[in-house]
């Protein structure tokens, strides 16, 4: 879409003057005055990142979340501009000049339906479609999407080139330390590993309670190896009625080979466990399975450059023929995330939204025990106390210790079922010592 000449040189003097928010929130009008509302979301969380708490800016901001999902946005009289009774923040309409006769068709491709409905009440707001909104503006913790130069078009779809490192990785030293020794260390120093007769062949299996950072973890090893990532669901490959999983499984392959050197990433490997298939039709996840065996042999052999990473919640429901050598036979443990992990959880998740006196350390030694997930979920719960407390008051207030205090008090962690699971298979299916790592792991936090 051709920009018209006003916008475009609204654009060129934020891009000259980055820091001045008041250019910025001209464009976040124009913007809006086009339809363009995801553009000018992105605007708003970059104006909020340099002033947290511009009344202003947040109130244009409650504007494009109202209006992308599937809201009414006032083009004319403040007030309407349901659900953000917040009318003194809400100049738009009447500073960016548009046409209050203007037919709400006015405002531009990509706009909100055309009838203007009765004013929603706070509690009609839809929550969680506006904090995916709000989750959008929020700069992504790594940008992927910079496709290799060996990446095919129809590959760059799929597979990422990421630029997250082991670095960005909050605390967790003892994952590092062990990424380091089975896989990074061997991949550095080839001839010193043949000397010591270790290698990074066959696939590493990250495991542990969900939402702790495991497929964060195998995304940073791609960026740390500079390879590139291709993330794959197992139950995306588990097409029971027209056997093409077994295909699925060999072009999945041929594609990390053809992007070589590159991370295979297989998230929810126990969905090919042999209890599962119990349940569900058992002779495809077994053909699955043996060429998903076939394959890795192979990528092990040939050994071109694909790196297969699996990561479980239940290792302990992984085909037994998963963890044989030269297959998944090494496994590191993922824990909850310890003192630093939070803070950087912590930090990613408020960075960009508006807060005021936040004390992190605090609050990272007060959470000990919840999951990155949960961090998330506590981070978007206090967003949404004061938001909530701003439509009631009527003045628009950032996030502060009380919303998260409060937030706190509601949430409790999410990994106790794993924990249960855990302990049981320690005390009775630790046999072999597997899970010696994880046995010590409860030892320690019990
Ligand atoms: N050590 C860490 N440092 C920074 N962020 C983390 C860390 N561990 C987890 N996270 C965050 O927590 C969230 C959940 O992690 P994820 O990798 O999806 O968990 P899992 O794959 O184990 O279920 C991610 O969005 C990630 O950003
Ligand atoms: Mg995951």
């Amino acid at each position: 879409m051709a920009d018209d000449q006003v916008l475009t040189d609204m654009l060129t003097m934020v891009d000259r003057s980055p820091g001045v928010v008041a250019l910025r929130v001209c464009v976040i009008e124009l913007l809006i005055e086009r339809g363009r509302y995801a553009d000018a979301l992105a605007h708003c969380g970059t104006a909020l990142g340099q002033e947290p708490g511009n009344v202003q800016v947040l109130g244009l901001m409650m504007r494009c979340t109202t209006a992308l999902s599937g809201g009414s946005v006032a083009t004319s009289v403040p007030d309407t501009a349901v659900p953000t009774p917040v009318s003194t923040v809400d100049p738009v309409a009447v500073r960016s000049g548009v046409d209050p006769a203007a037919p709400p068709s006015a405002v531009g491709p990509g706009a909100v339906p055309s009838e203007v409905g009765p004013a929603a009440s706070p509690s009609d707001f839809d929550w969680a479609a506006a904090e995916n909104e709000v989750g959008d503006i929020i700069e992504p913790a790594f940008v992927h999407g910079v496709p290799s130069e060996f990446v095919t078009d129809d590959d760059a779809a799929t597979v990422e080139r990421p630029t997250l490192r082991l670095a960005d990785v909050g605390g967790m030293s003892e994952v590092k330390q062990q990424l380091d020794l089975t896989l990074l260390g061997p991949l550095r120093n080839p001839e010193l590993a043949k000397a010591f007769g270790t290698s990074a062949r066959g696939g590493l299996l990250l495991y542990g309670p969900p939402g702790c950072g495991k497929t964060f973890i195998a995304s940073a090893v791609a960026g740390e190896l500079g390879a590139n990532f291709y993330p794959i669901e197992i139950t995306d490959i588990l097409d029971i009625y027209t056997g093409a999983s077994e295909r699925n499984v060999h072009s999945i392959f041929e594609m990390a080979r053809r992007n070589a050197p590159c991370v295979l990433f297989l998230d929810e490997v126990d969905a090919l466990g042999h209890k599962r298939s119990q349940m569900q039709a058992s002779s495809t996840m077994r053909t699955v399975v043996n060429q998903l065996l076939t394959e890795m042999d192979s990528a092990t052999h040939s050994n071109e450059g694909v790196f297969v990473l699996g990561a479980t919640n239940h290792p302990w429901d992984v085909d037994v023929a998963l963890r044989r050598p030269g297959r998944f036979d090494r496994m590191i443990f993922v824990g909850l995330p310890d003192l630093a992990a939070r803070t950087s959880i912590l930090h990613y998740h408020l960075r960009d939204r508006p807060v005021a006196g936040i004390d992190l350390n605090a609050l990272a030694t007060h959470t000990d025990g919840l999951s990155g997930a949960d961090l998330a979920h506590l981070c978007t719960s206090a967003t949404q106390l004061a938001m909530a407390d701003s439509m009631r008051s009527g003045e628009v207030r950032p996030i502060g210790m009380a919303d998260i205090r409060a937030a706190l008090s509601q949430i409790r962690p999410s990994t106790g079922a794993w924990f249960e699971s855990a302990r049981n298979v320690v005390e009775f299916a630790n046999g072999d010592g597997s899970y010696d790592d994880l046995a010590m792991y409860l030892k320690r936090r019990r």
